[in-house]
């Protein structure tokens, strides 16, 4: 196949950021009350910050119990806890076949673009080193839509010049695979074949990506 560009997701696909996202909310819920286990944290992979607040207020009954003002005092908490934890990480967190897979797209003239949620995605990837991949990066701080709205996909796309179509996602939530669909990109799913329906094939690490299979 003759695809162009490779569209990363960030965390829990490139970088093993995912936990830390889990903690940093765990701690919050059981600040307010309630336990938050590792299969509600599947529900805000991909999400964005606001509405991974609000998914763990309902998982704790407490969907309207709070002003707009505090779950953004709430969500600023959750931020600095996750910030406190991403300060310090480096090579070591970076997801099994990731790094081998940027080097060979690379060296084959590919395209690569990154195409996470996360407002905290520059820092993560100059901690962790692997900045010099991305010819652009779409993070948080440049969509107005989430995912599954796909314009932190075809954002990236529309700036390298390359249609959707020779596109390839690598994504590790069920809410970037559909944003994947939706855009007319191959959606490759990174992780559980049970938890990502969405994709058009799962792989349980980058390691496993066939690379001259669909580049
Ligand atoms: C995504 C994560 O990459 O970024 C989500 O999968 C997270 O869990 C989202 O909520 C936003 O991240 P941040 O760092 O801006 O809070
Ligand atoms: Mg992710």
């Amino acid at each position: 196949m003759s695809n162009k560009c490779a569209i990363f997701d960030l965390d829990g696909v490139l970088v093993d950021t995912a936990r830390y996202h889990y903690l940093a909310w765990k701690e919050l819920a059981e600040k307010l009350g309630f336990e938050f286990t590792i299969e509600h944290n599947e529900m805000l992979k991909g999400v964005s910050r606001m509405t991974s607040l609000d998914i763990l207020l309902e998982v704790g009954n407490l969907k309207d119990a709070f002003t707009e003002e505090e779950k953004v005092k709430m969500a600023t908490e959750k931020n600095n806890r996750y910030v406190e934890y991403i300060s310090n990480i480096d090579e070591s967190e970076i997801l099994d076949g990731a790094l081998s897979l940027l080097q060979e797209l690379k060296q084959k003239g590919i395209k690569v673009a990154l195409g996470s949620a996360s407002k905290n995605a520059q820092i993560i990837l100059k901690n962790v080193g692997i900045e010099e991949y991305f010819d652009v990066i779409v993070d948080g701080n440049s969509v107005s839509k989430a995912k599954p709205d796909p314009e932190v996909f075809t954002l990236g796309a529309e700036t390298l010049g390359i249609s959707y179509d020779e596109c390839v996602v690598f994504e590790d939530s069920q809410a970037g695979l559909e944003a994947a669909k939706i855009a007319g990109m191959l959606a490759i799913g990174v992780g559980q074949e049970k938890d990502l329906t969405n994709a058009d094939v799962v792989y349980s690490t980058l390691k496993d990506f066939d690379i001259e299979r669909y580049f």
